[in-house]
């Protein structure tokens, strides 16, 4: 851990409690730090993920809707660019997630992460068989505790301060009712809104195991996003994330936080259309899903490769009014630690 100008020197004490209360998800996941980069589509590939494992944290792929091909290409081209351990995201509702399983598999992949519902039947033992550790979503307690018996070895709890979906209740009230019931069944990572350290420290001091940060690391150097994305998130602050409105009542979509920005009307007329075809018993409710959440991928996509931050889903959390300018994987990490043990630092006194 390097001390940053910006910030008092740490004495050892801070750095010790921080690597104390670390050290169950650290080993975890097998890194210096219990730190997990939230994986992001189009923004979590190969040089961002090997980055943030190489600074000593945990750099997670986004697959999203790769194909098998693309994922296995992608891991081995992390593989390439770091000899540090990382995980790969598979969203449940992939129409090929045990191939996807298998491909993270193949490559002796340590930690899949499950995202976007339930895991379905038989894929916690499918991740399991290949000798992975398999972290889920816990988005209620009565969840928890039911994927706590399914097996799962690590568990997310994300507010709805965080970028991308999103659920209905803050961090800071998710971590109050889960973390005294749940951590020390197995270790649980605090997502949501975090953007400098003492409040890693906070989460941490609650009984967490570590942390997953998204927005916080999409303007390192080394991501791949176009640099009117990474302007964005510079210009913006915490209330310009807004989460999505629904349409229509009968079209259950998940809300997703990102900056405002004329996308949002064209998220209305993407509802207004698949509700229609809904209406006309054109699709069923799973199909008209499936096509919103393509629909956020396209969008996503659009801003974060293309740099169309109008038209395109600039996803970001709250946490954006910190994101302050673009500097390396390393020195984000550096600087959070550094915040993290000062705070603790300042426990004694
Ligand atoms: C641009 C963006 C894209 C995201 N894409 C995904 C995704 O594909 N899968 C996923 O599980 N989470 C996704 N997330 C959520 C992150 O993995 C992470 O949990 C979240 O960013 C943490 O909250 P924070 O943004 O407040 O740090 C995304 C977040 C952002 C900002």
């Amino acid at each position: 851990m390097t001390d940053t100008l910006a910030h008092p020197p740490v004495t050892a004490t801070g750095r010790e409690r921080l690597q104390r209360r670390m050290s169950r998800g650290a080993t975890f996941l097998g890194c210096d730090y219990a730190v997990m980069g939230g994986a992001m589509s189009w923004v979590s590939e190969r040089n961002l993920v090997a980055a943030l494992s190489n600074a000593g944290a945990f750099g997670v792929i986004a697959c999203g809707a790769m194909s098998p091909e693309l994922l296995d290409r992608e891991i081995a081209a992390t593989q390439a660019l770091t000899g540090k351990p990382f995980g790969v995201n598979l969203i449940t509702m992939h129409p090929q997630l045990f191939d996807l399983i298998a491909v993270c598999g193949r490559h002796r992949v340590g930690h899949v992460v499950l995202a976007g519902g339930l895991p379905p039947k038989g894929s916690l033992e499918a991740i399991k068989a290949t000798g992975a550790k398999v972290v889920c979503f816990a988005p209620a307690l009565s969840l928890a505790k039911k994927l706590i018996r399914s097996g799962v070895d690590a568990l997310v709890i994300e507010g709805m301060e965080a970028g991308g979906h999103i659920g209905p209740v803050s961090t800071s009230v998710l971590a109050q009712e889960m973390l005294p019931v749940i951590a020390e069944q197995v270790p649980v990572f605090v997502a949501g809104g975090i953007g400098r350290g003492e409040a890693i420290a906070g989460y941490l001091d609650m009984g967490a195991a570590g942390v997953q940060l998204g927005t916080k690391f999409v303007c390192a150097t080394e991501s791949i996003a176009h640099p009117h994305f990474k302007q964005a998130f510079i210009r913006a602050s915490a209330r310009d994330a807004v989460a999505s409105v629904q349409l229509d009542p009968r079209l259950p979509v998940i809300p997703v936080r990102a900056l405002k920005n004329a996308g949002a009307e064209l998220f209305t007329a993407k509802q207004r259309e698949v509700a229609g075809k809904l209406d006309e018993e054109a699709v069923a409710m799973a199909e008209a899903q499936l096509e919103i959440e393509h629909y956020w991928a396209g969008a996503l996509r659009r801003a974060v490769i293309d740099g169309d931050i109008e038209h395109g889903s600039v996803m970001a959390g709250q946490s954006v009014g910190m994101v302050t300018r673009e500097e390396p994987a390393a020195a984000i990490i550096a600087e959070l630690m550094n915040e993290a043990a000062h705070a603790l630092d300042r426990r004694a006194a």
